[in-house]
């Protein structure tokens, strides 16, 4: 059973990932209308995934008897001025996704809910991952800047990622 307490900090979390996802559903739509069909496709996976993030938490908060909420989502950044700046964002919103993880557990800790501890534990692994990915991704765009052919690259290069992190993650 959950207590109030984590009940409420796991349903901030719901709405976390569901933000994540609109995020990168935004992102999306501004890669595809630009023409990068890979980056695109590797955003609109991104927020699946996301939602997969969410509804895990809310068949937990439900099975453990408590009721997931779902409540009303800030709207994302619908444009950007470059890709590095697109990916900037993805970055730096893996590694708030990751402090507020790390907050939920510490208060797992806190209220001796070890179930749920042991439950975060396979988001833990989860933030490791998409940090990393988001970080070398973002090297790669830094390193090719404003560079139009390298741009060209790029975008069928993270077809190949995306194919490879869904295989990956199908296999956990
Ligand atoms: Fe669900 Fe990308 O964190």
């Amino acid at each position: 059973m959950l207590s109030k307490k984590i009940e409420k900090a796991l349903n901030d979390q719901v709405r976390v990932e569901a933000e994540s996802s609109q995020i990168y559903l935004a992102m999306a739509c501004w890669a595809e209308v630009k023409g990068l069909e890979g980056v695109a496709r590797f955003m609109f996976d991104q927020s699946d995934e996301e939602r997969e993030h969410m509804l895990k938490l809310i068949k937990f908060i439900n099975e453990r008897g408590g009721h997931a909420q779902i409540s009303a989502l800030k709207a994302p950044n619908v444009t950007f001025n470059s890709f590095q700046e697109m990916f900037q964002m993805l970055h730096d919103h893996e590694v708030l996704v990751s402090e507020s993880i790390n907050e939920l557990v510490h208060q797992s800790l806190q209220e001796k809910d070890y179930a749920t501890h042991n439950f975060l534990q396979w988001y833990v692994a989860e933030q490791i991952e998409e940090e990393a990915m988001a970080k070398s991704i973002l090297d790669k765009i830094n390193l090719i800047g404003d560079d139009k052919g390298g741009l060209y690259l790029f975008d069928r290069d993270i077809q190949q990622l995306t194919v490879t992190s869904s295989a990956s993650s199908s296999a956990v």
